[in-house]
């Protein structure tokens, strides 16, 4: 398990909501993440997870709320400046460069760093943490599902950050590469004291990999705190989790 946040927190959340058109996507969310923390967003399926990461990264414009790295705002609907800021993120579904090389995937993420904060490992170095050595020559659209999962955490690493954002990492994965980005978000998170925001359906990793929790369900956070409390609390359990054995993989 890693660090407990101390202090100032490293991001905080207040007041998010998003609305598109007549839909409140994200009514009122807050939460805070603290350096080395590894801190799992769950819910529903369209429960505003995806959108609350979207926001967090510059993607997405919120109605209002306010978003605050280490204490300072962040630009609004600008993901360059806040990957610039520290914050670099996977998507739901993986987006690389599929015609390009595991190597080269990686370099184009660095590149965004030029000018600013030296990134902490180098390419090769970064491809090798995440178990992808040996291909670096290898197209990413030819790399099995798990591995372009694996490279995008790369190319988020290659942006040097302070706070690592993961939409599903472990969807779609089974067995071994569950294991391996399980292994590599632990040491993310203690190693260089990364702060790490993920989604993820599988309760069992969440479980296992959880400092905290939040739990969202129709825009809205419905609980929040430490894995076996907010894993056992009546509300999560008939929101989200359901009658499912809670060591299950997926409630919905
Ligand atoms: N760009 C958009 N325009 C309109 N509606 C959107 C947009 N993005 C998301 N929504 C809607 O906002 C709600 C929340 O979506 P979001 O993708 O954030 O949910 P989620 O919790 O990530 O769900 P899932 O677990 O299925 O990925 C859904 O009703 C979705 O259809
Ligand atoms: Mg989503």
């Amino acid at each position: 398990m890693t660090a407990r946040p101390s202090g100032e927190p490293l991001l905080e959340v207040s007041g998010l909501a998003v609305r598109f058109g007549g839909l409140t996507a994200v009514a009122d969310v807050g939460f805070a993440i603290g350096r080395g923390e590894i801190h799992a967003l769950i819910g529903p399926n369209g429960a505003g997870k995806s959108t609350v990461i979207n926001c967090v990264s510059g993607f997405q414009q919120p109605s209002t709320g306010t978003i605050r790295l280490d204490g300072a705002a962040l630009p609004r609907r600008n993901p360059v400046a806040v990957t610039r800021r520290g914050i670099a993120r996977t998507f739901q579904t993986p987006q690389l460069f599929g015609r390009l090389s595991v190597a080269d995937n990686v370099r184009v993420a660095s590149q965004r760093l030029a000018g600013t904060r030296k990134a902490s490992m180098d390419d090769r170095e970064l491809i090798h943490l995440v178990g992808l050595a040996g291909l670096e020559e290898r197209l990413a659209d030819t790399l099995a599902y798990g591995q372009q999962r694996l490279l995008e955490v790369a190319r988020a690493l290659a942006c040097n950050p302070r706070l690592l954002l993961l939409d599903e990492p472990a969807a779609g994965l089974a067995g071994e590469d569950n294991e391996r980005l399980a292994d590599l978000m632990r040491r993310i998170a203690s190693r260089f004291e990364v702060g790490v925001l993920f989604v993820e359906h599988n309760v069992a990793l969440i479980r296992r990999l959880s400092d905290r929790i939040t739990v969202m369900h129709h825009g809205l956070v419905i609980a929040s705190g430490a894995p076996d409390r907010v894993l056992g609390d009546p509300g999560v359990v008939a929101a989200y989790l359901g009658a499912s054995d809670p060591e299950g993989v997926k409630p919905c």
